[in-house]
């Protein structure tokens, strides 16, 4: 694997592996990596000659500074599990390399509803720094693929309005969720938990099993009701628990009415803050 941290160094020699006709696959992270992310990195091999990988804590992303001091970081066991799956380049910046003009944007892109909503709800300029800076990885490796996880539903519905908005010649391609043995998302931030409390977050993806299990008995305010309430036990606080259209992030009152609905949800854990998702159904 390929070690690159500045942007000239990568530019170059991935104009070279362009000329010669190779495809490129890209997945962008903030590292502390795991199974979810090395999920992106095998799909970005098996679809494109060249799998470029990405990590980089992007400070315009935190609406918090506390989340981005605790936020994890593990170099070198990144490195180590990137060459286990075969990544063929590591593009790792620091931050006056991606942001050589300071980290104000000047990207305004009008997302409507999409950036409204849930995590924008509660997580304000969240997703304009997301925006940011896979606007501008996307700028340095112009990829012919780029991967993203339905972990983050509303993060890859954004980016992939970005796309239609920056008329890019980029293709989203979206990795399903990787979970623990328990049921719990993987997430950089589940290191941050106890052992006995990580256990107990599998109640999250139960929580969303069995709105699913219960969604033609119930309304989605009835079901968000009650899974507001099995996720209020101590040490859990639920930010939000929502059921939206899955392309307009919008509210739905009757499932029979849509195509597509998605259950998402934030939790607090004990003061880390865990996100998930559930296809309810896509027709
Ligand atoms: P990060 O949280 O590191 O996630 C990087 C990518 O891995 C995202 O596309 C995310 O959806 C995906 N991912 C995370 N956990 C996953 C899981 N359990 N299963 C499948 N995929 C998973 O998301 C970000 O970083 C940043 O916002 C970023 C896009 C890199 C911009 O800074």
């Amino acid at each position: 694997m390929l070690l690159f941290k500045r942007i000239a160094d990568l530019k170059k020699y991935l104009q070279t592996q362009k000329s010669t006709g190779k495809s490129i696959g890209f997945a962008p992270t903030m590292g502390a990596l795991h199974e979810g992310h090395l999920s992106l990195i095998k799909r970005t091999k098996e679809e494109n000659d060249c799998s470029v990988c990405s990590i980089f804590v992007n400070p315009t992303q935190f609406n918090e500074a506390s989340d981005l001091e605790k936020y994890p970081q593990t170099p070198e066991k990144d490195i180590d599990l990137l060459i286990s799956v075969g990544c063929d380049v590591l593009f790792m910046p620091n931050p006056e390399e991606v942001y050589p003009k300071g980290q104000l944007s000047d990207l305004k892109l009008d997302f409507g509803n999409l950036d409204k909503v849930m995590e924008g709800e509660h997580r304000p300029g969240h997703f304009e720094g997301v925006a940011q800076v896979v606007n501008r990885l996307l700028e340095i490796v112009e990829p012919d693929r780029l991967y993203m996880g339905q972990k983050d539903f509303q993060q890859f519905t954004i980016i992939q309005r970005m796309l239609v908005l920056t008329n890019s010649n980029t293709y989203l391609r979206v990795c399903p969720i990787v979970r623990e043995e328990h049921g719990l998302a993987m997430s950089s931030r589940n290191v941050l938990l106890s052992p006995v409390l990580r256990k107990r977050a599998a109640l999250i993806y139960e929580t969303l099993s069995e709105t699913k299990e219960n969604m033609h008995a119930l309304f989605p305010n009835q079901l968000k009701a009650i899974a507001f309430e099995k996720l209020n036990v101590p040490h859990f606080k639920p930010e939000y628990f929502e059921i939206i259209e899955g392309q307009t992030l919008m509210p739905i009152e009757v499932l029979e009415d849509v195509d597509y609905a998605v259950a998402c949800v934030a939790v607090w854990v004990d003061g880390v803050r865990l996100i998930d998702n559930i296809i309810l159904k896509k027709e």
